[in-house]
């Protein structure tokens, strides 16, 4: 079986598994209790805030652990429905965690603008600007978009927020590990991250805050994570957080490294069998290792079921939307037609994925696509 799926979700990494299996076995003890059970948790899981604040350049106290992305995005759009400026400014390409949530929150008097994206996927940040409002309280744009890659210019928007005093919130879910993250230099009020995106277990997030920023909390109880996320923490899965953070900044410039050459023999390969492929995203401020590729004529239903019966495992579009035949919101935001959009395949590499699993995964492409063809 051959994994290049790993914008959906990672495999541990094999120090953060030896660390979460140690944790598990030996420190349960309730971080809020005051004997050397809950003392040990307690220090544990103040070791990962400060492994997390380290790895995207903040201070301890501006991190709060989550259960993942998708309740840190729901932590910082909440607290809109519960302000006086009740307007958000985000895009069209970010993830459901953002525009569903903004979606349901109309209920709450929340109304949203989402700007569009040019043919490379980018969010132009004079579109942000021209879609505040006296109204707006919030600007939310993803950091790395999930199905494309492209890099968004968070420091232009950051300049624009801060003129007219606006929070802005970044979703960097897909970022960490693959591109250099300093929240202060990209100017950011919040940001969401996701362990099980770079290595670390599933079910664990976190939201950047800066100090000076106040959000209501979404769960309310214990005054765990200063009040802002109540509940016992989940030791195991924080403490697995912070070291996979660590490790995903400290080898940030090899893994990008390697997920070019990887792309690049890629690339390569597939120009040989398909030269009319089509690929998406921006040519340069894009994540390294995800790649957006249209197989003109080929629906991706297909070609990923052929794939998956030859051990390769891809997905069509996001996770999120797979199963699903419909072209691709975001592609055909970025004026991709339909007939292209329902050809697109995502690859994307990950650490452990060497040059020879390329040529294994593009020689399945050629017996998938000759197969296809004589069924045809
Ligand atoms: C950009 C982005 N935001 C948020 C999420 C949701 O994160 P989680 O799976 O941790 O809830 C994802 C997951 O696919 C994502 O890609």
């Amino acid at each position: 079986m051959h994994y290049f799926d790993h914008s959906a979700t990672t495999p541990l990494h094999p120090q953060v598994k030896n660390l979460m299996d140690e944790v598990g076995e030996l420190h349960f003890g309730n971080p809020s209790s005051v004997h050397s059970f809950g003392r040990k948790a307690r220090a544990l899981i103040e070791t990962a805030r400060k492994q997390m604040a380290t790895a995207i350049g903040c201070k301890p106290q501006e991190i709060i652990f989550t259960s993942g992305g998708t309740e840190t995005n729901n932590l910082v759009l909440w607290d809109v429905a519960r302000s006086d400026k009740k307007h958000v400014v985000t895009s069209v390409i970010e993830h459901p965690a953002i525009l569903k949530t903004l979606e349901n929150l109309s209920d709450f008097g929340v109304t949203f603008t989402s700007v569009g994206v040019d043919e490379k996927g980018l969010v132009d940040p004079q579109d942000v600007e021209n879609a505040i409002t006296d109204e707006t309280g919030l600007i939310s744009i993803m950091l790395a978009n999930n199905e494309v890659g492209t890099i968004q210019p968070i420091t232009d928007i950051s300049a624009i927020a801060k003129q007219h005093s606006i929070m802005l919130h970044s979703d960097a879910v897909q970022a960490l590990g693959k591109i250099p993250i300093n929240v202060k230099e990209l100017g950011v009020d919040c940001m969401s991250f996701s362990a099980h995106k770079f290595y670390g277990p599933k079910g664990v997030g976190a939201l950047f805050i800066k100090n000076g920023i106040k959000l209501k909390p979404l769960i309310y109880g214990g005054s765990q994570e200063r009040a802002m996320r109540a509940g016992t923490e989940n030791t195991i899965g924080v403490t697995g957080m912070g070291l996979a953070a660590e490790l995903a900044a400290k080898n940030v410039v090899t893994s990008a490294d390697h997920f070019h050459s990887l792309t690049e023999t890629f690339k390569k390969q597939l120009k040989k069998i398909l030269p009319n492929a089509v690929y998406h995203g921006h040519p340069n401020h894009h994540l390294p290792g995800l790649i957006s590729v249209s197989f003109p004529g080929y629906r991706n239903d297909l070609l990923m079921a052929h794939l998956d019966r030859r051990g390769i495992a891809v997905s069509s579009g996001s996770a999120c939307s797979s199963g699903d035949v419909k072209p691709s919101k975001i592609l055909s935001a970025m004026n991709v037609d339909d007939d292209l959009n329902i050809c697109t395949l995502r690859i994307s590499f990950g650490l452990g994925n060497t040059l020879e699993e390329v040529t294994i995964l593009t020689k399945a492409i050629n017996s998938s696509l000759e197969q296809i063809r004589s069924a045809a």
